[in-house]
């Protein structure tokens, strides 16, 4: 799947002040790429327009020829549910819910829950927690709960996955554990886009986007 971004900008307040211009590119099949930039030059603002969770002010998103700006929200959720995979700094995991539960998520949402259980428990055990199948998010460490985090992310089968600051909370040891699951992703096929603050771990993308005051500088 191509994402195609053409001639983006976002815009907040009144007067309106521009804080994504003009910005345009092509991503897609297996990509490995990073978003920087520094603090307030836009980068999450671009990350979530690109992954269909915030609105442009204008310009266009396309995945796979749609314009992703266009459709209502049901046929949004539907469409994140599929092709998207999420991770943030902090994980948003469901407290109340066991590790199994948590990464099965996704596909409770879409009635899957018997197609995907086997991959959810393969997920669980690539990441090394078999052992916390049934162990809450609370009991879990930092980077116990994002591989879960992750896992989950993954169980659909997306097409891209975005990532913002992933590894933000994490030590430098589990940091390198999470970058090392998304390139290895990326390897099979998914797009992964991730922001990140870490010089080391936005150099080892295949292509890297570099933002000043919302505009592309490299
Ligand atoms: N909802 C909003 N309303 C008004 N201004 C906003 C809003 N969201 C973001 N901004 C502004 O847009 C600019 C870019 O913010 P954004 O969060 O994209 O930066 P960032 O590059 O992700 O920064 P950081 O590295 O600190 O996370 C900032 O100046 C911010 O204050
Ligand atoms: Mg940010």
């Amino acid at each position: 799947m191509k994402l195609r971004v053409k001639d983006l900008c976002k815009s907040f307040g009144s007067p309106p002040t521009d804080v994504i211009r003009d910005v345009s590119f092509e991503v897609g099949g297996g990509e490995f790429m990073s978003l920087t930039g520094k603090s307030g030059s836009g980068k999450s603002t671009l990350l979530y327009m690109i992954s269909t969770l915030d609105h442009p002010t204008s310009g266009s998103v396309e995945i796979d020829g749609v314009d992703v700006t266009k459709l209502t929200q049901k046929e949004l959720h539907r469409f994140r549910n599929r092709h998207m995979g999420f991770i943030f700094q902090f994980h948003y995991l469901l407290p109340e819910f066991t590790v199994l539960e948590n990464v099965l998520m996704p596909a409770v949402k879409a009635r899957e829950e018997a197609q995907r259980i086997g991959r959810a428990r393969d997920l669980i055990a690539q990441f090394d927690l078999s052992e916390k199948l049934n162990h809450l998010p609370g009991q879990l460490s930092g980077g116990q709960q994002q591989r879960v985090a992750i896992a989950r992310a993954l169980l659909m089968e997306p097409d891209f996955v975005f990532a913002d600051e992933p590894t933000g909370a994490l030590d430098s040891v589990n940091g390198k554990i999470v970058m090392d699951i998304f390139e290895r992703i990326s390897k099979e096929k998914t797009t992964v886009i991730y922001v990140t603050h870490d010089s080391e771990f936005a150099e080892k993308a295949r292509r890297k986007i570099r933002l000043k005051d919302g505009r592309i500088v490299r």
